[in-house]
């Protein structure tokens, strides 16, 4: 494995970085168990969209390597398996829905793990293309040197490729357009403080962390110039649902009259979901709260409501950038655009 990579699917098994312990240890987990990688997107082990439709993809190629007579059984126990782990990025069900029409297709061949395995490597090329042109594709944004704000972390931590929001911004630097990312903690697990300063530092990227409640200080005071963030799951009218906080982001920027940008690959967006009122918010659970890790910073018996995600209503998004183009609005994605 090269010196930083999120995931790689080799000899039969699926290696994955542990984003929980990044960026103090890059520890590195081998598995060849569907359950196990199941497990490892349920604890954010591995996260972000594009990379969790990846990943299960690989799981359901797991789930057929041993022959057996009941092969359709354990693939669909798999399948429900994955589907049951997150269950607001749509990539997640894009990617489970591609390997299932494979396995259809192939089910009573000899070489079904081969040919899941082709598909599943298929998806994670896919992404790694679509990635690319997201970057080619955002450069249009910037008109001049700007001070970036970004949430959560959208590069290759979270995709199978160099990542969407956070691979414009890199696109951005190289290019000269970019001076600096301040870079939001994103509570309650710190993605950005963690994932995103750790991406940047590996790209040699000037950046600071700040608290989520920083960033009206810093537009009031006309220190960001343009808010990129990513998606989980894109409605047709462009309602878009990602990390808790990014709606906060887009009241701001329109307040301050400053470009919000989501970046995505079509894989994001949901065609049978008219609007944001649509999208099923995971919450999760409460000790993400009480605790940093292992150290408990408030009272066990303290209630809490931990939604992961947020909507951004359409109209308080610049533009969306995907693989295809600069979308801008009024949003009406259809099948030509996917
Ligand atoms: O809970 P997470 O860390 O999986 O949330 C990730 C995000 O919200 C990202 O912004 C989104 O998945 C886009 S990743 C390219």
């Amino acid at each position: 494995m090269s010196d930083f990579s999120c995931f790689e699917f080799k000899d039969d098994k699926l290696i994955f970085i542990d984003q929980t312990k990044l960026p103090i240890e890059e520890i590195y987990i081998q598995t060849d168990d569907y359950e196990r990688i199941a497990e490892a997107i349920e604890k954010l082990e591995i996260r972000g969209a594009p990379a969790i439709g990846v990943v299960a993809a690989y799981g359901l190629v797991l789930s057929v390597r041993e022959f057996s007579h009941n092969r359709e059984e354990k693939f669909f126990n798999a399948f429900e398996r994955m589907r049951a782990t997150r269950p607001t990025a749509v990539n997640l069900f894009w990617a489970l829905d591609k390997m299932r029409i494979a396995f259809e297709e192939n089910k009573h061949l000899d070489n079904i793990y081969e040919l899941l395995l082709h598909s599943a490597r298929e998806i994670h090329l896919d992404d790694i293309e679509r990635c690319e042109m997201i970057a080619k594709n955002g450069l249009m944004i910037f008109e001049k040197t700007c001070y970036v704000l970004t949430h959560c972390n959208t590069g290759q931590l979270a995709t199978g490729g160099e990542g969407t929001a956070l691979n414009i911004i890199k696109e951005g630097h190289e290019n000269g357009f970019v001076k600096l990312v301040y870079v939001d903690e994103t509570r309650p697990l710190f993605q950005g403080s963690r994932l995103t300063a750790f991406e940047l530092e590996k790209a040699n990227i000037p950046f600071k962390i700040i608290t989520d409640s920083t960033a009206a200080f810093l537009m009031k005071n006309k220190m960001v110039d343009v808010v990129i963030t990513g998606a989980d799951r894109i409605a047709v009218n462009g309602d878009t649902a990602n990390k808790i906080g990014t709606y906060n982001l887009a009241v701001l920027s329109n307040f301050h009259k400053i470009p919000f940008y989501i970046a995505a690959p079509t894989s994001t967006i949901d065609l049978n979901c008219e609007s944001g009122k649509n999208i099923k918010i995971e919450e999760r659970k409460k000790s993400e709260i009480l605790r940093i890790k292992d150290i408990q910073i408030s009272k066990e018996n303290y209630d809490v409501y931990s939604p992961a995600f947020d909507i951004t209503p359409n109209e308080l998004i610049t533009g969306i950038i995907t693989e295809n183009r600069l979308h801008k609005p009024p949003y009406n994605f259809n099948d030509k655009d996917c």
